[in-house]
């Protein structure tokens, strides 16, 4: 566990791995949710864009440490369409947070998406969770909107976007409620 993240091995989501790694992929997210998903949530985001999902597996065991999962859709509502991806979910491990895993996750996300055209990523975090505040901001998001009481436990959030390429930030926010 000394040198994370270089000896972990990420891996991309596929269909075959689901037995293997959806119930550890929940249980990993469940425990630090604001708010609870169904199977259905996780299946959503997993079936259509598993491509978009990155985990960070133990080279040992091959068990999950961290994950990340997203999707990319066209906003049609913009002239001309933008490409938008959506960080849904993301989680460590708690022994294994502060090393720069969720840093390598979220890098490799950013990169599928921009390799997939995304114009902008946006997400949602509390705006009391400092690590993923601050793991963000660091790779370049920027808070483009507080969301009073966002979550089911009354706490707020902040929306999040990256830009990756140049578009009308008006357009972004005006667009965000969905
Ligand atoms: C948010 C989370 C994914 C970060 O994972 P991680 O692997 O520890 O992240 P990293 O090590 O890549 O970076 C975390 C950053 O937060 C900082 N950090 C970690 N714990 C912190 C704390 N308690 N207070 C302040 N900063 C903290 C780290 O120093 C690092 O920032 P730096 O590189 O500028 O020093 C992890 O804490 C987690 O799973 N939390 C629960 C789920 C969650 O909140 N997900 C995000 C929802 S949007």
């Amino acid at each position: 566990m000394n040198d994370l993240p270089g000896t972990l091995k990420y891996i991309q989501y596929e269909h075959g791995l689901e037995e293997r790694y959806l119930p550890a992929i929940r249980s990993l997210i469940a425990g630090d949710l604001s708010e609870p998903y169904s199977i259905y949530v996780y299946r959503y985001f997993l079936c259509q864009w598993g491509h978009l999902c990155f985990m960070a597996l133990d080279p040992a065991d091959a068990s999950l440490i961290g994950v990340i999962i997203c999707k990319l859709e066209v906003h049609s509502s913009h002239s001309p369409p933008t490409r938008r991806g959506y960080i849904a979910m993301l989680a460590v491990a708690s022994p294994y947070r502060g090393k720069g895993i969720a840093t390598a996750l979220v890098k490799k996300a950013i990169d599928a998406m921009a390799q997939r055209k995304a114009d902008e990523i946006v997400l949602e975090t509390e705006e009391t969770n400092v690590p993923a505040m601050r793991l963000y901001e660091r790779l370049g998001f920027l808070r483009s909107k507080k969301l009073h009481r966002y979550y089911l436990n009354g706490n707020s959030a902040y929306r999040l976007v990256l830009l990756l390429k140049s578009i009308d930030p008006d357009a972004l926010i005006e667009d965000s409620e969905e």
